[in-house]
């Protein structure tokens, strides 16, 4: 109650107080002149009082019960609101994972599924609703939603998918407290993980492989040079210690190239691109065949249009030098080799061909990676490590190029650089004259 409302209702109590007390007196005095009149008045004043304050007291009470029912309703609509939002961040959350994710309902019925898990199912959208023995038919994967179900047990496991996607899953069931049997099952993709662990165990198997041979002909050597009971003659010393270098010359391209080889799959794009004239550069890896080759092959060059390749000249000459020696060393001697370069619809097609052993169709989609022979030990003999395809593909990516390869067995092959339009220019102005 206000100070206000009590002052005047002290006021309005005074003035019924004083005007009892004028009429009890009149009356008991006898001096009322019009007695009907003074209690018109009297009970008028009392209605007006008791109406007054009775309507500002009931009117004081209602306020406070409205009041108090609009802090309710408020309230309650803030509770919502925050709900909602609530429901929506949960749903966002969801959505924008990378792990798949399921709600199972008390019923073991689908509650919710979000996109990602859509995506590695390849789920249709009728799935929320239907059962979800329906929905993933995988023995483990139900074993686990049991497990959840009747005891209460977080649990995970690896699963392996058939079907059109085949994928590697990890899976965690885990019983949703708030709801009675209610379970969350959340997806992980280990597909791409699980296949890079098996690359890195079996470079790092192959790595060790090529290093066996020469580790172990490098150190027998030098056991038997450091045994003086061995009595060798110089002649005998020079050919071990040539076998020696040769071995320690093998370790050291093998080493050469794994370093070439990270260096360019560690680095985004090559750092010092420039117009590369064509000509120059065909006729540069050529004379490099001529000299592998010692007068072995019949070797042709063919550059068909004048112009530049935009890229880096120390990458390329390495990569495409690679395709050249292969060339040199998988066609026997009297073949012959062709060096061509051209525009085919705005693309520029460096290509190496031979006459040589040719390839069966079933290896050629391996031939890029690392360490991938048809023969090894005729790659081994000619100094080979395995690595220079692998080496060329990382190079050509990073100028947007892809190798094509085209191949007989017996009768030779095709080896194909084909660069974008974007990175041919035209012939410099010193060509152009010429
Ligand atoms: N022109 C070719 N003719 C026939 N086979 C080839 C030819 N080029 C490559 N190959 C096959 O592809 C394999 C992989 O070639 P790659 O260049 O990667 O390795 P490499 O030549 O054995 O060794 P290096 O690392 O020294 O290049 C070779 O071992 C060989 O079997
Ligand atoms: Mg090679």
């Amino acid at each position: 109650m206000s100070l206000g409302f009590r002052l005047r209702l002290f006021a309005v109590s005074a003035l019924v107080v004083y005007l009892a007390c004028v009429l009890a007196d009149e009356i008991a005095t006898g001096t009322l002149a019009r007695p009907w009149f003074a209690f018109a008045i009297g009970a008028a004043l009392a209605a007006f009082a008791i109406t007054w304050l009775g309507s500002r007291w009931f009117g004081t009470e209602l306020r406070a019960v409205t009041e108090s029912a609009r802090a309710l309703e408020a309230s309650h609509s803030e509770a919502i609101g925050e709900l909602r939002a609530e429901r929506d961040l949960i749903a966002g959350i969801l959505d924008g994972m990378q792990e798949g994710v399921l709600m199972i309902d008390a019923d073991g019925r689908v509650a919710r599924v979000n996109p990602t898990l859509r995506d590695i199912l390849l789920l249709s959208n009728d799935v929320v609703g239907r059962a979800v023995f329906s929905v993933i038919r995988h023995a483990a994967l139900m074993e686990l939603v049991e497990l959840a179900r009747d005891k209460g047990i977080a649990k995970s496991t690896e699963i392996e998918l058939g079907g059109l996607k085949p994928r590697r899953l990890l899976v965690r069931v885990v019983p949703l407290e708030s709801g009675e049997g209610a379970l969350l099952v959340v997806f992980v993709d280990v597909t791409d993980l699980r296949r890079l662990e098996v690359m890195r165990r079996d470079f790092v198997a192959n790595v060790s492989h090529e290093l066996k041979t020469p580790v172990t002909v490098l150190s027998g050597f030098v056991e038997t040079l450091a045994d003086d009971s061995f009595d060798l003659s110089s002649a005998q010393r020079a050919r071990f210690l040539g076998m020696m270098a040769e071995q320690a010359k093998r370790m050291q391209r093998l080493v050469e190239d794994l370093l070439t080889l990270s260096a360019l799959e560690s680095d985004g794009s090559p750092p010092d691109e420039q117009p590369i004239d064509m000509r120059p550069f065909v006729e540069r890896l050529a004379e490099e065949a001529r000299a592998l080759s010692a007068g072995r092959h019949a070797l042709e060059t063919r550059i068909a249009d004048d112009c530049r390749l935009l890229g880096s000249a120390k990458e390329l000459h390495s990569a495409l030098s690679n395709l050249v020696s292969n060339a040199v060393r998988y066609t026997p001697a009297g073949g012959s080799i062709g060096l061509a370069w051209r525009l085919e619809g705005g693309r520029g097609v460096f290509s190496v061909s031979d006459t040589g052993i040719g390839i069966e169709a079933r290896h050629i989609p391996r031939l890029t990676e690392r360490f991938y022979r048809v023969d090894s030990s005729r790659s081994r003999e000619t100094g080979g490590t395995g690595l220079g395809l692998a080496i060329v593909k990382h190079a050509l990516t990073r100028h947007q190029a892809v190798l094509e390869v085209t191949s007989e067995l017996g009768r030779g092959s095709r080896f194909s650089a084909v660069f974008p339009p974007a990175r041919i220019l035209p012939a410099g102005e010193a060509q152009q004259a010429a």
